[in-house]
């Protein structure tokens, strides 16, 4: 990396010394009611409301934010699961602030710094074995896109896909047609056969048996249009549910004996489900074909056996990522793996054992309002009383308002999913942030 004059490490120093001092002592940018004008302005140019009045300032430290109001929310939602470090990290500043100074502001496939190296490199490192080569882009979906062109590519161009019930792989036109929401794709064409499996369900002691069933008659019926099984270990949009890892070998020993691949989407789970990969939690990766990351990532990535590797021109784009995220990304991944966050007894696993312990106290204090917790590491939901949407949603707004930001996921029912910003997250943050639940449930 670039070596900077001493005139730029000390101006790095007091800016960061800077940045620090704005975290406790700023002013708010903006008062109540023009941050109000301004979220109306917003909702006209997007053509519909943001979901909660949330605008940041730009300050920010720990797990908190500090709203363009002034006001400071403690963040569970994190941009739905990507700020794991949470707000102003000064260790991420820096970084950030020593990839910015560097010429390029975003890079691309054909010319690259040494971020774009050194991200590769990073990730592969730490990648579940047997991948062996990475692509950087920029979406989750994007990397979803690219994977379906690999095991198209691999299948001679079959172009079914077997997908779970309650799915979500990205909002671009073909990853919409794999994600299982039929309300997310309304007038829309379906322009290649998806094949759905029930997901695990923890309370049917033939679940597993049931899907695998299902998945045998899929191949037999689809199987010679089919280019792959796609699979969430951990499914995010549908609200935190897990497998064991007795669900999933089944299943792929028999796409193997059919030789379907197996594409894993880690966009949601990478570094927040106690490793780095689930596949690797789950100790999946003989069977990972093509494995694809996003969010904490601060980008997106493909991973891929040697054996799906693309035709020269299958896969590219103009953009593989933006200078700074691509540093910040790097230096993520070092703090998770040198810092205690993964492993089973690290910082992820402690929130986790932390937080059931918090939802039982509540579901006792709060009978009948609490159930269906699921969950691993930085990622754990629950259902709020019956689960209907309405219901989800107004206890996230009160929440809101009373300073605690949450999102929710799933469907009839929905659940409130806790995006856990585990890298700076502390014991007595989670706890108000009980209290703060505790109270909005009424
Ligand atoms: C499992 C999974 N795959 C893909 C995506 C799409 O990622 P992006 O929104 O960055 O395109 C998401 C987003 O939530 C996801 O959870």
């Amino acid at each position: 990396m670039i070596e900077y004059s001493p005139k730029f490490e000390q101006g790095l120093r007091l800016m960061l010394e800077a940045v620090a001092e704005t975290a406790t002592s700023s002013a708010a940018p903006l008062d109540p009611a023009a941050m109000n004008g301004k979220l109306s302005e917003l909702a006209i140019m997007r053509g519909r409301p943001a979901f909660y009045p949330y605008l940041g300032s730009g300050i920010g430290c720990g797990s908190r934010a500090m709203l363009a109001d002034g006001r400071w929310v403690l963040d569970l939602a994190l941009g739905i699961g990507v700020h794991l470090f949470g707000h102003g990290n000064l260790d991420l500043v820096e970084t950030a602030i020593r990839a910015a100074a560097s010429d390029l502001v975003m890079q691309g496939n054909l010319i690259f710094n040494q971020e774009y190296h050194l991200l590769m490199k990073t990730l592969l490192a730490y990648a579940p074995r047997g991948m062996a080569h990475c692509w950087l882009s920029l979406s989750g979906a994007d990397a979803n896109e690219n994977a379906l062109k690999l095991v198209r590519q691999k299948r001679n161009g079959r172009p079914g896909i077997i997908a779970f019930r309650g799915c979500f792989h990205g909002r671009t036109s073909a990853m919409a047609e794999i994600t299982d929401r039929p309300d997310y794709r309304i007038r829309q064409p379906q322009t290649f056969p998806v094949t759905y499996l029930p997901f695990y369900q923890r309370d049917d002691p033939r679940s597993a048996m049931t899907t695998l069933n299902l998945l045998r008659e899929a191949i037999a019926r689809v199987g010679d249009q089919t280019a792959a099984m796609i699979v969430e270990l951990v499914q995010g949009e549908a609200g935190f549910v897990t497998a064991p890892r007795e669900f999933f070998v089944p299943l792929f020993e028999e796409c193997r004996r059919s030789e379907i691949p197996i594409w894993i989407d880690e966009v949601q789970t990478f570094a927040r489900v106690t490793e780095l990969f689930a596949t690797s939690l789950l100790d999946l990766a003989d069977y990972a074909d093509v494995i694809t990351v996003g969010k904490v990532f601060q980008g997106s990535a493909l991973l891929f056996r040697k054996e799906f590797a693309p035709d020269p021109a299958l896969i590219s784009g103009t953009y593989s990522g933006a200078t700074v995220p691509m540093a910040v990304a790097r230096r993520m991944i070092e703090k998770l793996t040198g810092e205690g966050l993964l492993g089973s007894e690290g910082r992820e696993k402690q929130l986790e054992r932390l937080t059931h312990d918090n939802l039982e106290r509540l579901s006792r204090a709060k009978p009948g309002m609490i159930s269906a917790v699921d969950g691993v590491g930085a990622m754990i939901a629950f259902r709020v009383g019956d689960g209907a949407l309405n219901g989800t949603r107004e206890f996230i707004r009160r929440c809101f308002e009373a300073g605690l930001v949450l999102y929710y996921g799933g469907h009839e029912p929905a659940c409130v999913r806790l995006f856990l910003p585990a890298g700076v997250l502390t014991d007595d943050e989670l706890n108000e942030a009980f209290a703060i639940m505790e109270s909005s449930l009424g």
